[in-house]
């Protein structure tokens, strides 16, 4: 689909916003203006904008969102469509028309899969223009339309990557694609074998299947002059079968998703070279499958770290946790000096959060603080979630360092964050347990079955703030 910004333009459909309980002609009676209600009214594609006084950037997605899935529906091939949101309640052009892109680029997003049969031959829209029609403010709504684009995209990639079944997608598969995605980008990048590197609690999870893992490492330099440091560190499962803690076979198809993180990491990264942020950034990627074997790890085996750390593995399903602790060690010993980490981490977070927010758990209340609003901003929740000491007791254990799970399985999403806080010390940091929020049962607005793509554009807002 391509997207451009115009004054005015030629196009066989038109969206345009009405806000709930507002008027205009020609619109009929029921047509209420409730967010994200589409009407076909002629060649005008009305969408409900819903309250003028609650009306924000994420309202301005899902209108988008909505009006063009009609738009695809009717099989519309050039649409434009008003920015809708510009000087209401504040939201500057360039926002308002970033909006308008995210939301369409995100909403008309499909998996395109591999069926060789399709019922609907997948119909696209060829272009969408945005209407601007006061010259002064075209600039700024190109330059948010365009920004838009590609973080949209980006996060339209993860999807594709998480989306993606673990057969078509190995470790070394995501290590080849990160590498190419890292020479378009000209960002700095290292593949290396956990087991050479000492990377131990990551091997132990890896040992029982038979694909090979990788750590990658993916830098962007911004800021050369600074000592500062951001690693994201993305879980990199792609696929959780539990190993011999064996999950049960319902839905254990939905654990190809278990590299949601890294691919949400990969996104941020593929971004970094376009939109420059005087920051510098190093993604890390450890990638592994976790599968039950003959040369799996057992409960109850114990195991090194890089960190040097031993741990004892009460379950081997509580493997994420394991591989982020190598990578959480590598990335403070190459000098991170904040640390963020991204991972599918405890079905415990989906019982506590659903799938509407995802949980957030860390040792720094400023950079929490900061990553609840600007997730806010991207209709990307997080809520935070506590780290008491009585989490880190209770991972105690007889024979080791630490346990990597609690008998109990109480409070998992913190039970998980205190493991990794031992890996982590006194950096800065942010875990972000998106189990919930990764993989959805059913869309719902611009999101789409299947892969959300969280939380690449709160990260990337937050890179860029
Ligand atoms: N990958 C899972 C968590 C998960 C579950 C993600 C459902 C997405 C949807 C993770 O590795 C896991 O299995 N965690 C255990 C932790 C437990 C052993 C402490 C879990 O959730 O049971
Ligand atoms: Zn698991
Ligand atoms: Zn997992």
């Amino acid at each position: 689909m391509k997207i451009k910004v115009a004054a005015e333009a030629v196009s066989d459909r038109q969206i345009v916003g009405l806000f709930e309980g507002e008027k205009q002609k020609e619109i009929p009676e029921y047509f209420k203006g409730k967010l994200g209600q589409v009407e076909v009214v002629g060649q005008k594609i009305v969408v409900g904008l819903g309250k003028r006084g609650k009306f924000d950037l994420e309202a301005v997605r899902a209108a988008s969102s909505a009006a063009i899935k009609k738009a695809r529906e009717v099989k519309a091939k050039v649409v434009a469509t008003l920015i809708h949101g510009e000087e209401v309640r504040g939201i500057n052009p360039k926002d308002a028309a970033k909006a308008v892109v995210e939301g369409a680029v995100l909403g008309i997003y499909k998996f395109a899969g591999y069926a060789r049969e399709k019922e609907d031959p997948d119909f696209q829209i060829e272009q969408l223009i945005l209407l601007e029609r006061d010259k002064k403010k075209l600039k700024s709504a190109e330059a948010g339309a365009a920004l838009g684009r590609i973080i949209a995209e980006a996060e339209n990639h993860a999807r594709d990557l998480v989306n993606t079944p673990s057969n078509k997608l190995t470790p070394t598969d995501f290590a080849k694609l990160a590498e190419r995605i890292a020479k378009v980008n000209h960002l700095k990048f290292t593949s290396l074998d956990p087991k050479a590197e000492g990377m131990e609690a990551l091997w132990a999870v890896a040992k029982g299947s038979d694909e090979k893992p990788r750590l990658v490492v993916l830098e962007y330099e911004g800021d050369p002059r600074s000592k500062e440091k951001i690693a994201l560190i993305g879980k990199g499962i792609t696929f959780d079968s539990g190993g011999i803690s064996l999950k049960p076979s319902k839905k254990m198809y939905e654990m190809k998703c278990d590299m949601a993180g890294a691919a949400a990491v990969l996104g941020v990264m593929s971004l970094l070279n376009d939109l420059k942020p005087k920051k510098n950034v190093m993604g890390v990627l450890p990638l592994t499958e976790n599968m039950p074997s003959g040369h799996a790890t057992k409960p109850g085996d114990v195991v090194g770290s890089l960190s040097g750390l031993t741990i004892e593995v009460i379950n081997t399903d509580a493997e994420g946790r394991m591989i982020l602790a190598d990578a959480l060690t590598y990335a403070k010993i190459k000098g991170a000096t904040k640390l963020i980490d991204i991972a599918t981490l405890t079905g415990g977070c989906i019982v506590a959060l659903g799938d509407v927010v995802t949980g957030i758990i860390g040792n720094n209340q400023r950079l929490i603080g900061k990553l609840i609003d600007i997730g806010e901003l991207c209709g990307q929740r997080l809520w935070q979630l506590p780290l008491y000491d009585e989490y880190k007791e209770s991972l105690k254990s007889s024979v080791a360092d630490i346990k990597n799970s609690s008998e109990t399985g109480k409070a998992q999403p913190s039970t998980g964050a205190a493991f990794l806080s031992k890996f982590v010390g006194d950096t800065p940091w942010a875990h972000l347990d998106i189990a919930g929020t990764a993989f959805l049962d059913k869309s719902r607005g611009y999101l789409p079955e299947g892969a959300s793509g969280v939380p690449v554009r709160t990260l990337i807002e937050w890179l860029n703030s």
